[in-house]
């Protein structure tokens, strides 16, 4: 263990990216909370990673489910990550009515869960010194329709969050990732082909690992970036350069 240990918050750490953050915060002796709506996959997580991490299952787009669990969650948030989300919408046939129904659900699984829970975590939110991350996406900064959309929404909604917090001497920022392998995003292991178009697309040869994401995480997490707030990280291995 490193230093005290903190209360972490992570949603969708059942999985994935949030589960190598969890990973991470719990091998630094933190107390970690896993968020996410099937409680068998959490409850493995948890068992598997070892270390202080308790599961709690909810579906973070439903307001009235977020405030059913609150008493689940800890009472204490030094470190929020909100991490959930899902994969875009294809571009829907079918008419308009198709049209709003595929946004209206991109824009409630990945800008709803970090704006629900955030807010009902707030009061509880460590003053000062807490931190907020938010996962984006490098869609929101280059275009793919509604998810791009919905991610560039979570950056607006940063700032005003920063702008909030500041003063209490909160910081909100948010994580930028390109591609990442090895998590259940995209349903199932890429192709070879697919892997080595997208090693092609970076300046490093290599895809994105959830542990990558995790370490950007822990660094916006940590009392060294204190001075750093309404900010975005890239870290897609150079895939996209200098926004
Ligand atoms: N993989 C990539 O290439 C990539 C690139 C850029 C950004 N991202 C972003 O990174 C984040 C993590 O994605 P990932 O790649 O690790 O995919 P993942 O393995 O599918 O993880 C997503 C997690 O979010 C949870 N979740 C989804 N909707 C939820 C809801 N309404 N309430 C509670 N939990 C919910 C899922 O658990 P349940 O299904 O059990 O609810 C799952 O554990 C997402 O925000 C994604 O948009 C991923």
């Amino acid at each position: 263990m490193t230093g005290t240990a903190r209360s972490v918050v992570v949603s969708g750490g059942g999985t994935g990216i949030g589960r190598a953050i969890a990973a991470r915060f719990a091998a630094q002796g933190d107390r970690v909370t896993i968020l996410g709506r099937r409680a068998g996959v959490l409850r493995e997580t948890a068992e598997s990673l070892g270390g202080d991490i308790h599961p709690v299952a909810v579906d973070l787009s439903a307001p009235e489910e977020v405030e059913r669990t609150l008493d689940q969650f800890p009472p204490r948030v030094d470190v929020l990550v909100n991490n959930a989300g899902r994969r875009g919408t294809p571009a829907p046939e079918g008419g308009l009515k198709a049209v709003a129904e595929a946004w209206r659900q991109d824009f409630d699984h990945n800008v709803l869960p970090a704006v629900l829970l955030t807010e009902a975590l707030l009061p509880r939110l460590s003053r000062p010194g807490g931190r907020v991350v938010t996962i984006g996406s490098l869609a929101a900064l280059r275009g793919n329709g509604s998810y791009g959309a919905v991610k560039a929404a979570l950056l607006a909604w940063n700032h005003t969050l920063a702008t909030r917090l500041g003063p209490d001497g909160v910081t909100a920022n948010v994580v930028v990732p390109g591609y990442v392998a090895g998590t259940e995003f995209f349903g199932g292991a890429p192709s070879e082909a697919e892997l080595d178009r997208r090693r092609r697309q970076t300046l490093v040869g290599r895809e994105g690992r959830p542990e990558d994401i995790a370490a950007a995480v822990a660094f916006l997490a940590s009392p060294e970036a204190g001075y750093i707030t309404g900010e975005f990280l890239n870290s897609n291995g150079g895939a996209l350069l200098g926004r």
